[in-house]
């Protein structure tokens, strides 16, 4: 199958991307850090700010409601379709080959097609092209999966017996032709994204744990638990704030960033 098809499959038909930051703790977490992070790094609005592979505009509506001028571009047509029908300026396209001009906008976001495009060349090309689109000096930021996640999540939630298979491919080549969630999904350690960014074109570059070691309490949570009412002890603080609370402790110590489950990277376009 190929990569569009699917991407417009798994998002269309199996998985509503549109819910995943609300509905579990887990995607809680990795939202209030994904806005600690863009906090950190984009310039005060108003400034532009391309969403690449923004999905149905969870961020890109955050961004909105903080000022800024955000354009989105996602390959799935219901994202598209979400993010325009939440008044988000949305695109369909792909990040390997932006509709943009050169240095159009302030900073740009790619959370999606790192771990989406599986050959290090596809991920090359969507790098140069979010540093073409970003002004000299603007900040280019990326989302990837950490290799390590799958191993440490599938134990935590107790189906690394099942998935031992896919568990070892990722482990190995950083991505699994047997992973049931999605085969085109690609894992990296932290040394290939910091090479990868830099590799691109991005100075400076700096690999920050997203979800941190308290990630994988939202995980056990998640996994053990769902809908279902918390024990005691998992109640009060509420550990969402525990969480977020670790990875933002973690982050002053950059070895920690081994980790994290989602890594964040970003750097400052230089020139090409
Ligand atoms: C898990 S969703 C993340 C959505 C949003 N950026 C977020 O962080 O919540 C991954 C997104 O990346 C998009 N994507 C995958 N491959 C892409 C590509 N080649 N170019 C642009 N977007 C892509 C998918 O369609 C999907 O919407």
């Amino acid at each position: 199958m190929t990569m569009h098809l699917e991407l417009e499959e798994h998002y269309s038909e199996r998985y509503d991307e549109a819910s995943r930051l609300g509905s579990t703790v887990k995607g809680r977490l990795e939202l209030a850090r994904v806005q600690d992070l863009l906090n950190r790094y984009l310039p005060a609005p108003p400034a532009a700010v391309a969403d690449i592979g923004g999905g149905p505009g969870v961020h890109a509506g955050w961004l909105k409601h903080r000022g800024y001028d955000v354009e989105l571009l996602d390959p799935v047509e219901r994202h598209v379709r979400q993010a325009t029908e939440a008044g988000i300026s949305a695109v369909q396209g792909d990040a390997r080959e932006l509709p943009w001009e050169d240095e159009e906008f302030d900073a740009a976001f790619v959370a999606g097609p790192m771990y989406h495009l599986r050959e290090p060349e596809e991920r090359q090309l969507a790098l140069r092209e979010a540093i073409r689109v970003t002004k000299l000096g603007g900040f280019v930021a990326v989302v990837a999966i950490n290799r390590a996640a799958n191993l440490i999540g599938s134990t935590l939630a107790n189906t690394l017996i099942q998935r031992q298979a896919v568990v070892t491919d990722i482990l190995r080549d950083g991505y699994s032709p047997r992973n049931d969630r999605m085969a085109h999904t690609t894992y990296h350690t932290v040394a290939q994204l910091r090479a990868e960014l830099t590799h691109a074109g991005l100075r400076g570059v700096m690999i920050h744990g997203l979800t941190g070691p308290g990630g994988w309490l939202t995980v056990m949570i998640d996994a053990h638990y769902g809908d279902r009412p918390l024990p005691d002890t998992l109640q009060e603080p509420d550990p969402l704030r525990t969480a977020l609370e670790c990875a933002r402790l973690a982050d002053s110590f950059p070895e920690m960033v081994q980790s994290s489950s989602l890594l964040f990277g970003v750097g400052q376009r230089a020139d090409l």
